[in-house]
């Protein structure tokens, strides 16, 4: 089969590097890819993946059988809908499948809808509305966006003249379209737990769950990033939180065959809170996990391809997921100053040695080639995944590769799952 993968991270170069293991792949492209998904793929540059015409006249040339959209962004322009009207198998959603993730008032909604348990909240576009709710409610409380802000539209205000401020922001133009509707909601409390689930004909096939860190810095400091760090599966989970997940995920499966107009095909990705009241809804992605991807796909034992393949055509009932028993831990390698302004450019060494050792693998996030040399290109550089019998030696095998890589400016948290270990009380 010739399969192509829309994307440039980490996420992307795992889900490449698990459908290459397939040997149903014959040829793969990456567009646009990095330097990691360059040693085995075919990167394709020039592509617009944002752009369902020029994706389709690329999937029609080069005889594609399966496109596998990877970020959000393509999915809400859209290019899912381009290709299947074409009958191209593709695994992601259509755009109003991907509303999920496009619109944070179109998820509660649909929460709300079809009673999934997520926080009390308000969606308005009267910024003056939006100043009352607060002073309804008080803080803590969380005034978010509703539109796609690229991880950056939420703030989880600690007292009232914050939220007050978040929502002047919003209604300012901080975040351009995407902040003209805010929603403000119920502050949660607990450990976050990802449960990202293939969904296909209104089947739930949920996958093992993980966890991302969000903040920069060691002891969850620091601005918000695109992820630090993530493990899987989650030791402090109960089998009982673990089961409820499964069952929202499985509810809301049903719901998007139930009133979406076309089938929802792709990844759905439950972001949850364990609050005391049990597990809570924080947000629906409609697309894999980045860093999580990096540590879910690596347990998986069964053949990507033929489970992509089942869920871009409809066949939930064909699906087999067969993991790993091992713990798989992911440390991600910065560039100095994430999240916020960094240089690009920097040379790095030592991913080879890293590579090399048994259950470890490098996935790149943000990396090029330039003049022979693999140089640092973005904020989130690599992900260096490790496995592992035990949750511990996973840990410590992921910080040893760690080490061995080395360019200017290297950042990385030093306690990817340390509360983990610490246990559940580390969150009271
Ligand atoms: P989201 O983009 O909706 O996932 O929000 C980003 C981050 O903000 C989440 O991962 C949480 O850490 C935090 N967050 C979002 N909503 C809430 C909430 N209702 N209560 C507490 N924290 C929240
Ligand atoms: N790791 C968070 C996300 O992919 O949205």
């Amino acid at each position: 089969m010739n399969i192509l993968v829309l994307g440039s991270g980490g996420r992307e170069h795992a889900i490449a590097w698990a459908l290459n293991k397939s040997p149903k792949c014959e040829k793969l492209y990456v567009a646009p890819g990095n330097g990691g998904t360059a040693g085995f793929a075919e990167n394709v540059g020039g592509l617009n993946a944002e752009d369902g015409a020029a994706v389709l006249a690329f999937a029609q040339e080069h005889a594609i059988d399966l496109v596998v959209i990877g970020p959000e962004a393509p999915l809400v322009a859209g290019v899912a809908d381009v290709l299947r009207a074409e009958g191209i198998p593709v695994f992601g959603p259509d755009a109003q499948g991907a509303q999920l993730e496009g619109s944070k008032t179109f998820c509660k909604e649909f929460m709300m809808r079809h009673n999934l348990p997520t926080a009390e909240y308000l969606s308005t576009s009267d910024e003056a509305a939006a100043h009352a709710y607060i002073d309804e409610k008080g803080a803590p409380i969380v005034v978010k966006a509703d539109g796609l802000a690229a991880g950056k539209g939420v703030v989880v205000a600690q007292t009232a003249e914050e939220a007050h401020a978040a929502v002047t922001e919003c209604f300012a133009g901080a975040f351009g379209d995407a902040g003209s509707t805010v929603v403000v909601e119920e502050c949660l409390t607990g450990p976050e737990c990802s449960m990202l689930a293939f969904v296909s004909a209104g089947k739930a096939y949920c996958m093992a769950p993980s966890q991302d860190h969000k903040r920069a810095y060691d002891g969850d400091e620091g601005p918000n990033t695109g992820g630090m760090g993530a493990y899987s599966p989650v030791p402090i989970v109960t089998d009982e939180e673990l089961a409820r997940m499964e069952e929202v995920m499985a509810q809301a499966a049903a719901a998007t065959a139930e009133e979406f107009d076309h089938d929802y095909r792709g990844v759905l990705y439950g972001g949850f809170m364990l609050t005391p009241a049990g597990p809570k809804l924080l947000e629906y992605n409609a697309r894999f996990g980045d860093p999580e991807t990096q540590v879910v796909l690596p347990r998986l034992n069964s053949d990507l391809v033929d489970v992509m393949l089942a869920v871009a055509e409809g066949r939930p009932d064909d699906i087999e997921l067969e993991w790993a028993d091992k713990w798989a831990v992911t440390v991600v390698l910065a560039s100095e100053g994430y999240p916020r302004a960094y240089e690009k450019g920097k040379v790095i060494t030592g991913i080879d040695a890293a590579d090399a050792l048994d259950d470890v693998k490098v996935y790149h996030a943000g990396t090029a080639m330039r003049d022979g040399q693999l140089v640092t290109s973005g904020g989130r550089v690599l992900n260096v995944t490790a496995m592992g019998e035990s949750f511990q030696s996973a840990r410590e095998l992921a910080y040893k590769a760690c080490g061995l890589i080395q360019f200017e400016g290297k950042q990385n948290r030093t306690d990817i799952g340390q509360r983990a270990i610490n246990g559940r009380s580390s969150w009271d």
